[in-house]
């Protein structure tokens, strides 16, 4: 059985909103989902995979830790249960699997890529991974330049900057970057610096 968007939508408000009081984190959803969609039309993935990764990405992201432990592989917890920021991506997507049923492994993939980074991205976690970052809500000079660059240029490229700047921001603030990420940034500097034709 596949639940309607707007089920899953109504559900979503309601831990986030009803629950846990964060309407901002909401309307990140909603904002990541229109831009989300916007590029799933313009790259030819799968719209319902798009949006419903992006509405589900954070789901978990307001749950403690014994919430993140309870729904994350024992052996992912091990590694980041230092990092409530990466423990969600396991969390929501593991919970979504058992609350709202879906086995789609791209969505499911999609959701426990966009933090850590992957250099075995599929269409809609590439798709998720530059929404978050590029979503209109984020106003800073670099988002809005991953949002055009998703938009009118190419979503390697984008990638390439969101992971950039993520990992730059984690080096800043004294954090170290997971290694999925640091192999993510060499993966697509390599496609976008020798195969410039190589876009999706
Ligand atoms: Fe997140
Ligand atoms: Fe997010």
């Amino acid at each position: 059985m596949r639940y309607s968007y707007r089920f899953l939508k109504k559900w979503v408000k309601k831990i986030l909103v009803d629950f846990h009081h964060d309407p901002l984190r909401y309307q990140h959803l909603l904002n990541v989902q229109e831009l989300g969609v916007k590029l799933a039309r313009k790259y030819g993935a799968s719209i319902y995979k798009v949006k419903t990764a992006c509405l589900l990405h954070d789901i978990t992201k307001d749950e403690s830790l014994e919430f993140h432990k309870y729904y994350t592989d024992p052996l992912d917890f091990a590694q980041y249960q230092h990092s409530i920021g990466i423990l969600h991506s396991f969390s929501g997507a593991n919970f979504i699997k058992s609350k709202f049923k879906i086995k789609d492994q791209t969505i499911l993939y999609a959701i426990k890529a966009h933090t850590i980074g992957s250099t075995d991205h599929n269409l809609t976690s590439m798709i998720l991974y530059v929404s978050d970052i590029g979503e209109k809500s984020r106003s800073y000079s670099d988002a809005l330049q991953i949002r055009n660059t998703a938009l009118n240029v190419g979503l390697n490229e984008a990638v390439l900057m969101a992971i950039n700047l993520k990992t730059n921001y984690l080096i800043k603030n004294g954090k170290t970057p997971t290694k999925n990420s640091l192999d993510s940034l060499e993966y697509f500097k390599n496609i976008v610096n020798n195969d410039p034709n190589n876009i999706i």
